[in-house]
């Protein structure tokens, strides 16, 4: 082996006091697992590697590390992958957010720790691609970031079906008493039938898309689906990128700036992509010191029209996407208000990747930018009395008839409140109502729950209602869709003004204004808030939960943690 302490084996050798006797004894040990003393002189890319039991979006990893290993062998590296924490969506408890910090934590000291000249990220599910991104944004070692790619549709009685959009869409159908017991046990084993993640642009999607906008991963890979030969073709090729990043070193510090993420930002609005995206993009680029404030992104939403034309917005699944052009198409199209001189992991700049592709688009997937599906971004963010630090909506996937609304509040004061009560019979709505979830932001209990898509009150359900509005501090999946006003900052588990609302409340919407008020007398909403209860006490817990409920930051800044922003 080598003993470059810059390089391979030799780098960050453990500390025994006697730099020689480490070299020698880590020399010996990783001879144990059978490298050639050739293979051992090499230098290594880590691979990050995500595979898990509890993660049925990572199901075609083997194979993947398999391909990205051969890449790395063929360029002269060696490859060794080493497990993090894996953060399946369905599968954790309260929600996957509450972990994508400590995933980003693991997969930041993992880098920095083991003897690695450069690591492939190997991610998909909607929280590990943050995860990654923000843990190598941190470490700053050369990285490059592979997916899982997206899970190809099914059929179901002649009618297409993809995760999640069609979940949703069926759940409530069966809510409604539209559709039977059996018809809803059928169809949940024809939802999400092969490896890779939802098929639909929700948050998986687009932040792979925003993986190859910010130019971490390489061009043209966000979109190619799990099961599809080009995906084992772009992992072969990422193993060979992340060996060429050895020789010419591009840190995640120079990839991830100011400009790269305003390529980002647009993309996203572009995508009209899942309304966590915008969370993660925040978290990803405050690991380097970049602000996203909510008006910089009004501002660039009302420069960016909306273009594709995918579910859970539009009509389309990842794979048209895929076959329609993808990332590359979307970033032609925008190519007019991209900074191209930003670099890639590819070696090349933005603009000499553009200028180098070409090649058919299709149209009913991917709109001309001159002829735009919305004129303006997908999403939006408001402001007003409601929301001082801001609140989201994904207006492409809202209904527009109530964007100018004043309405009353229904109020719902927990996750729990609202299971209880929101098919009561005797529930006092109407349609003409906004529904009101609070505790359910970054510091809740409840820990940012996907929970903003509030069902429509099953009597209301049965009578055809489709939308209604819908108030909280949660999240949204990004396959969900409705007029649901998230991320309402600060949030009310801290004493933001969503905790003030009571039934009976006036809100008014202004879509066109930006703005989300309470329409309540500042002497009222005072003595409500003097007769909060405390925020929590954090002295009872223990562990991660004390960690994450101490620390956790609100929605405006990334729900990261604060210690873990750059000093
Ligand atoms: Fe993994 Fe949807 S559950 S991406």
């Amino acid at each position: 082996m080598g003993d470059d302490k810059n390089q391979g084996f030799a780098r960050g050798l453990t500390n025994y006091g006697d730099r020689d006797f480490s070299l020698y004894l880590r020399r010996s040990f990783a001879s144990s697992m059978g490298y050639t003393t050739k293979s051992l002189s090499k230098p290594i890319v880590g691979i990050a590697y995500t595979g898990s039991g509890f993660n049925n979006c990572h199901r075609n990893f083997p194979e993947l590390l398999e391909a990205v290993k051969r890449g790395v062998l063929a360029s002269g590296a060696l490859p060794v992958e080493f497990p993090t924490i894996s953060l399946g969506e369905v599968f954790l408890n309260p929600t996957s957010l509450k972990f994508r910090n400590l995933m980003s934590m693991d997969t930041e000291e993992m880098i920095r720790a083991q003897p690695m000249d450069s690591v492939v990220l190997m991610g998909g599910c909607d929280k590990t691609v943050p995860a990654q991104l923000m843990g190598a944004a941190s470490a700053n070692l050369p990285a490059v970031q592979i997916v899982a790619g997206p899970m190809m549709t099914s059929k179901y009685q002649g009618e297409r079906l993809g995760a999640c959009t069609d979940c949703r869409r069926f759940w409530g159908k069966y809510r409604a008493g539209d559709i039977d017991q059996a018809t809803i046990n059928d169809i949940e084993g024809r939802l999400a039938t092969t490896a890779g993640t939802c098929a639909v642009m929700g948050t998986a999607s687009t932040m792979a898309c925003i993986a190859e906008a910010l130019g971490m991963s390489l061009p043209g890979t966000a979109a190619i689906p799990a099961v599809h030969a080009d995906r084992l073709r772009a992992a072969e090729a990422t193993g060979e990128a992340a060996v060429r990043l050895i020789g010419n070193p591009l840190t995640p510090a120079e990839i991830i700036t100011k400009e790269s993420v305003e390529n980002a930002l647009r993309v996203l609005l572009a995508l009209g992509g899942s309304t966590n995206a915008i969370i993660h993009l925040t978290a990803i680029a405050g690991r380097r010191g970049i602000d996203i404030p909510l008006d910089w992104f009004n501002e660039l939403s009302d420069q960016t029209p909306v273009l594709v034309n995918l579910k859970p917005v539009g009509a389309n699944y990842m794979e048209d996407f895929f076959a329609a052009g993808g990332v590359g198409a979307v970033l032609r199209e925008l190519k007019g208000s991209l900074h191209l001189d930003c670099p890639t992991v590819a070696g090349e700049t933005l603009g000499q990747r553009l200028a180098r592709e070409a090649g058919p688009v299709d149209r009913a997937v991917i709109a001309p930018g001159t002829d735009p599906l919305e004129p303006q971004g997908g999403l939006v963010s408001l402001f007003g009395n409601l929301a001082p630090g801001g609140a989201i909506l994904k207006r492409s996937a809202a209904d527009p008839s109530l964007f100018e609304k004043e309405a009353r509040a229904v109020v719902f004061t927990s996750l729990e409140d609202l299971a209880e009560r929101i098919d009561d019979p005797d529930l006092d709505v109407t349609t003409d109502d906004a529904l009101v979830l609070q505790n359910a932001g970054p510091k809740s209990l409840s820990g940012m729950p996907e929970a903003g898509y509030l069902p429509i009150p099953r009597k209301l359900a049965a009578q055809g209602v489709k939308d209604m509005i819908r108030i909280s501090d949660a999240r949204m999946s990004g396959t969900a869709f409705g007029t649901i006003i998230l991320h309402v900052t600060p949030e009310a588990a801290i004493g933001g003004a969503l905790a003030l609302v009571r039934t009976g409340d006036r809100i008014k919407l202004s879509v066109s204004a930006r703005t989300i008020d309470l329409l309540v007398d500042e002497t009222e909403l005072d003595a409500r808030r003097a007769a909060l209860p405390p925020p929590r006490d954090t002295n009872s817990l223990r562990g991660y939960d004390r960690l994450y409920a101490e620390e956790v930051l609100q929605a405006d800044e990334g729900c990261d943690f604060a210690f873990m922003k750059p000093r």
